[in-house]
């Protein structure tokens, strides 16, 4: 049978992956995505390249692309992505013309609601909140089992709420959001920070993965270090998980779902990230002893949720 192959385009990288119709991957390709103020011609190479790599060769049915930024209501213009270089693309109509087979987009926090209301942790569940933490902050609103677009298509951009008045400068253009504080960037900064400040006194794992030079960081080296007891990858944890809490609990407040399910990169490091975030969302729910605290859970998808998504959307529109 032609493949179906779903692809995740996120600030840092681009995932692409055979998809079966239960949502098993097959045949992962990755690459780095080329930066966010570079040509979009580039960024759609990366993307042609991986897609290449997946299908080797064998006939392609179509295409989902789950897209780390604001998705117009129709799936066909990427309107604005502050990680991405994308700005009022026709992105659908240009890749189905230059790969020749069919092709889906939907924002990529979306594409994790899909996965997970399909086949993960969300299944039959009426009302729910889809969170990504990976880059930055992505996010999808499931009301009576339907996701919620809102006029523009955006619904769901809870990254971008101002949560620090003058805070932090934001790639969107704006400052103190949320995901400057609770993201895969956020951890590495705060990360960054504390091995800064213990200087050469620290010898910890965190300090020994970047060959002591706290500027090579990344996201997964400060999640081996957390696994591995590193002090100051935990505090990033605990840093990070307390923003994403307390967030998560001023959006259940108005929302009231019945489940909160976190994907995204970060979401890799599971209860390292959560269980922070769980004590945090208990601590600052209003009227938290009088209702049920929806469950805080990683995706079963975890960081493959948005390219299982986006494979479900395309398939949808071969049927
Ligand atoms: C973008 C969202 C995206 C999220 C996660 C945010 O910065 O505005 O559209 O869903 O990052 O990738
Ligand atoms: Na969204
Ligand atoms: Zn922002």
């Amino acid at each position: 049978d032609p493949v179906v192959i779903g692809v995740d385009v996120g600030g840092t990288k681009v995932v692409a992956a055979e998809v079966g119709v239960d949502g098993t991957l097959a045949r992962v390709a990755r690459r780095p995505t080329p930066g966010r103020r570079v040509a979009v011609a580039l960024l759609e190479d990366a993307l042609t390249e991986a897609v290449e790599e997946v299908a080797a060769g064998r006939p392609v049915a179509g295409v989902g692309l789950a897209a780390a930024g604001f998705v117009d209501a129709a799936g066909e213009r990427v309107a604005f992505a502050p990680h991405l270089p994308w700005r009022g693309d026709r992105v659908r109509a240009r890749l189905t013309q230059r790969w020749g087979v069919p092709v889906a987009l939907d924002n990529d926090a979306n594409c994790t609601a899909r996965a997970e209301s399909a086949h993960g942790m969300a299944q039959g569940v009426d009302d729910a909140l889809v969170l990504t933490v990976g880059t930055g902050i992505g996010g999808a609103i499931v009301v009576g089992g339907l996701l919620r677009r809102g006029r523009n298509g955006m619904a769901g951009e809870f990254g971008h709420a101002r949560v620090v008045p003058d805070g932090r400068g934001c790639e969107c253009g704006g400052r103190g959001c949320w995901e400057q504080y609770c993201s895969g960037n956020a951890l590495v900064r705060t990360a960054r920070a504390g091995l800064e400040a213990a200087g050469q006194g620290s010898d910890g794992a965190l300090a020994r993965a970047c060959g002591g030079d706290p500027a090579t960081l990344t996201g997964p080296m400060v999640t081996q270090g957390a696994a591995a007891g590193d002090p100051v990858a935990l505090a990033a944890f605990a840093e990070v998980g307390s923003w994403l809490g307390v967030g998560v609990a001023n959006l259940v407040a108005g929302l009231d779902p019945a489940v909160v399910v976190v994907g995204g990169g970060v979401s890799a490091a599971g209860d390292l990230l959560l269980e922070p975030a769980r004590a945090a969302l208990t601590g600052s729910l209003v009227g938290a002893e009088h209702r049920v605290v929806p469950p805080l859970l990683r995706a079963r998808f975890g960081p493959e949720a948005g390219v299982v998504g986006a494979a479900d959307l395309v398939r949808r529109h071969l049927a």
